[in-house]
């Protein structure tokens, strides 16, 4: 399988993701949050690339069964139900939610790859499922860094780059990189031994420390901690069924 990496979406065209498998990482915070709301009951995420886009599509369905969630510069929008940090989409507040989602690199990233052929979300919290959706997948696909203001940034490369490792370290596996994956994973090897140093001296980082989410960053760079894998169905995000967390009532009526 051939494995491409592109730091931003500028790198690739809208028009060359048709058809292909495609990887989106916003690891701070989209991908981790996105991962929380799905786990947490949210019905599906529907990615829009402007706040615009979000008032339309909610329309008059706001308020019940339709949030709508996402931020710019980090904090909530206003006239949104919820920002960006993960800790917001708790059950209680997305269970059997639409919730039509905006942020500023994440979503952009998604809309660009909306005509995929596969699509999934990914980041460090859900790092493994990722890999074996690629696995079971074993087809050619790209994995695009959502980065900041379509610049390269650093947690989303060595995410990127550790999917890659994960990939090449599978004897079973044929894998050809590109010059940016290479990169990526060399990337990985040096400064991601330690992921919550990183991604606190990280340019987002900082601006999350500096808004007063730095809980969000611990959370963001938890290995496997939330087995959720965002899979776009049509034009919206939703969980893979065997991945469906049982409602909290479910659960305790299971015991
Ligand atoms: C992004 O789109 O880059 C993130 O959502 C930004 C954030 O959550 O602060």
């Amino acid at each position: 399988m051939k494995l491409d990496v592109f730091f931003s979406p500028s790198q690739v065209d809208e028009m060359l993701l048709r058809e292909k498998n495609v990887v989106v990482i916003d690891v701070l915070r989209s991908s981790t949050t996105i991962a929380v709301a799905l786990r947490n009951g949210a019905r599906e995420i529907i990615p829009v690339g402007s706040v615009e886009s979000a008032v339309k599509v909610s329309g008059n369905l706001f308020g019940d069964v339709v949030l709508r969630g996402g931020e710019r510069n980090g904090k909530i929008i206003t006239g949104f139900n919820l920002g960006n940090s993960p800790k917001e989409y708790t059950e209680e507040a997305v269970r059997g939610k639409s919730i039509i989602y905006c942020t500023t690199n994440g979503t952009a990233a998604m809309v660009k790859a909306r005509y995929a052929q596969k699509m999934v979300v990914a980041g460090f919290v859900n790092i493994s499922l990722a890999v074996q959706y690629i696995k079971e997948c074993r087809e050619d696909f790209f994995i695009i860094c959502a980065g900041k203001q379509q610049l390269f940034c650093l947690e989303d490369a060595i995410c990127a780059g550790m999917i890659v490792k994960m990939l090449c370290d599978d004897d079973s596996l044929y894998v050809e990189l590109n010059d940016s994956a290479v990169a990526a994973r060399a990337l990985h090897k040096t400064i991601g031994r330690n992921l919550l140093k990183m991604a606190r001296s990280s340019e987002h980082g900082k601006h999350l420390m500096e808004i007063g989410f730095e809980d969000d960053i611990k959370t963001c760079v938890k290995i496997d901690s939330i087995p959720a894998l965002p899979l776009l169905v049509g034009n919206v995000l939703k969980l893979k069924k065997d991945e469906q967390k049982p409602s909290a009532a479910a659960e305790t009526k299971a015991s």
